[in-house]
């Protein structure tokens, strides 16, 4: 069996490897204090976004630029990447619910509660990410507030690894996520989206500990730069 390695690489940004395969998700790295890896120095086959915020889509139009490496975001972040990059770059355009298919696996954009607009002020709508590499599904919730809906996915995919974001102000707060935990029912949950800024300082232990408590989860804390092995 060939494993998955989850790299986490501070705030919502995660390096995901398998065999020679490496997705890029949430590539924020230039101005992340808690950035694992520089943006010139991350490598990339794939570059996958969840909204246009500066904190998710980050580097990814400077690190496409230079890898070579397709991007997939939802249509309206698409269409100013195709600007910015030209249009022999691979880029992929998804909407809410849409699947796209890469020779990897494929990944699916699915709703998250939160608003979004790029850095040059194009409006988009914030998502999830659900993937599935080597068997193993992994569901990135992006930016979002706690709502009924995060069930969904594990309604149709055995989902394996959860990112939750738990900083608040943001997004939701460490209490939210405990239940978004138990309503995506995956065995395994990391935390994202908290002590980059003051703003979204929590406290992560009890986060880890309540889903313990509380859920059939366990919340695995990775220090950026650290990695689980799915
Ligand atoms: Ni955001
Ligand atoms: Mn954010």
């Amino acid at each position: 069996m060939s494993s998955v390695a989850v790299r986490y690489l501070g705030h919502s940004a995660f390096s995901i490897e398998h065999e020679a395969t490496k997705l890029l998700i949430d590539p924020f790295l230039t101005g992340n204090p808690k950035a694992a890896v520089s943006a010139a120095d991350v490598e990339a086959d794939v570059i996958l976004v969840t909204h246009g915020h500066a904190d998710h889509f980050g580097d990814a139009a400077e690190i496409a630029s230079r890898t070579g490496a397709p991007i997939a975001a939802v249509v309206e972040i698409a269409g100013e990447l195709t600007d910015h990059l030209g249009p022999e770059h691979p880029i992929f355009d998804p909407n809410l619910g849409g699947t796209v298919n890469f020779d990897w696996g494929w990944a699916q954009w699915v709703p998250a509660w939160h608003t979004s607009t790029t850095p040059s002020g194009v409006v988009n709508t914030p998502a999830g990410i659900v993937l599935n590499i080597a068997g193993k599904t992994i569901y990135h919730l992006g930016d979002t507030a706690l709502f009924s809906d995060l069930a969904l996915p594990g309604q149709r995919h055995s989902i394996d690894l959860a990112m939750i974001p738990i900083g608040g102000h943001y997004t939701m707060d460490r209490h939210d996520a405990v239940r978004a935990a138990a309503l995506i029912g995956a065995p395994q949950v990391v935390p994202i989206h908290y002590n980059t800024f003051p703003a979204i300082e929590t406290d992560a232990a009890a986060f880890a500990e309540a889903v313990a408590a509380e859920t059939s989860a366990i919340a695995t804390i990775l220090d950026p730069g650290e990695s689980l092995t799915l």
